[in-house]
């Protein structure tokens, strides 16, 4: 037996729940054969326990099957990621931010920020600070849909965020020059989010939404990094191509051990105002097949819906304008599903 040997053995082990293998997931460090002990070092990063311990015991099935006679030790050694001192301890960016939440997607045009709108004025009518931060380099549209026209004030040190609905929100398109199309790379995304951190007074939150560029390329992958996250939530639509996004979204999350919180699916029916029938226009159950087949949560469904379209458009909200409608409802439950499963 020896360190090469073992890896090959490692790679065979799947992430639980996953079809990758936890090689490729970064998670093996080190391994150590001394006599007939294998001393295996492991990177687990994430805050679930059951994660941690899940993974252990199929490396330990693995080891004692495959290397029999060898005493296995396991040790999880998380290392710090940027900013931070521990998984657990809060960065330097957002120290007064409770919880940090991507809404992500893997395409564009699926509703990442209409759910972040809603999702945060939820957030703020069942009593809680939210922060909002528009990070969507490709088109950040929150300013639009929150119906803010003004741009945050400068005291000459920080910015101030602009409270609407209950949320503060900084937007980078605050900080572009008319409809100027920017070109952003990796580093100058992960430094300009990190102003839109640093350089705004945020005050206490309970919780940071950031509406995230679409995509799952290195940009992403950085400013996922950077922000050190406690949880993301995943936006699909339930046509075909954008699941596979959805699930190479899940997977980038994953490589950097930020915990899924769900998939929500966006556009999911489309129920007829006139008699309320239900019609499933790009067919349906395949986003809840995926999400047991790469052990995620489905969060919620949402309609097809006249009504959140025009409060994007009109810079009201459905969750602010029509708290009583249902589909207002629909946000909500999202909300105090995330406030419960993170606190
Ligand atoms: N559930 C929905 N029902 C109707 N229209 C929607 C729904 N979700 C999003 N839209 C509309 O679809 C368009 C794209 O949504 P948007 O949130 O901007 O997507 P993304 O941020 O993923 O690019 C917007 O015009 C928005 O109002
Ligand atoms: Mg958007």
């Amino acid at each position: 037996m020896n360190k090469e040997k073992v890896l090959e053995l490692l790679k065979s082990v799947n992430y639980p729940g996953y079809s990758r293998d936890i090689i490729s997931f970064g998670i093996i460090k080190d391994v150590l054969i001394e006599e007939k002990v294998i001393n295996i070092e492991l990177d687990i990063r994430t805050a679930d326990e059951k994660m941690v311990k899940e993974i252990e015991s199929v490396i330990i099935d693995k080891m004692q099957s495959s290397a029999p006679g060898y005493d296995i030790q396991l040790v999880n050694k998380p290392a710090p990621t940027a900013g931070q001192g521990s998984p657990k301890s809060k960065p330097d960016y957002l120290p007064n931010v409770k919880y940090k939440i991507a809404v992500a997607s893997g395409k564009g045009g699926v509703g990442k920020s209409t759910v972040s709108v809603n999702l945060a004025v939820a957030l703020a009518q069942l009593g809680l600070k939210v922060g909002l931060l528009d990070a969507d380099i490709y088109g950040p549209s929150i300013p639009l849909m929150l119906g803010v026209d003004s741009k945050p004030e400068y005291d000459g040190k920080k910015l101030t965020p602009i409270t609407k609905y209950g949320v503060n929100l900084m937007s980078l398109g605050f900080l572009m020059e008319g409809d100027d199309a920017v070109i952003w790379r990796g580093p100058l995304v992960t430094r300009a989010i990190q102003q839109l951190m640093q350089d705004v007074n945020w005050g206490e939150l309970d919780f940071m939404i950031f509406d995230m560029p679409p995509g799952t390329g290195d940009a992403q992958l950085t400013l996922s990094q950077a922000i050190t996250l406690d949880g993301a939530l995943i936006v699909s639509t339930p046509q075909d191509v954008a699941l596979i996004d959805a699930v190479k979204g899940v997977n980038m999350f994953r490589k950097v051990n930020v915990p899924i919180l769900g998939i929500v699916e966006n556009m999911s029916y489309f129920s007829c105002p006139h008699c309320g029938e239900r019609t499933d226009i790009f067919s349906s159950g395949g986003v809840e097949r995926e999400c047991n087949r790469i052990n995620v949560n489905l969060l919620a469904e949402i309609p097809l819906d006249v009504q959140i379209r025009e409060g994007g458009d009109s810079g009201k909200p459905i969750v602010a304008n029509i708290p009583e409608n249902p589909r207002s409802k629909i946000f909500l439950e999202i909300a105090e599903n995330i406030s419960k499963s993170l606190s």
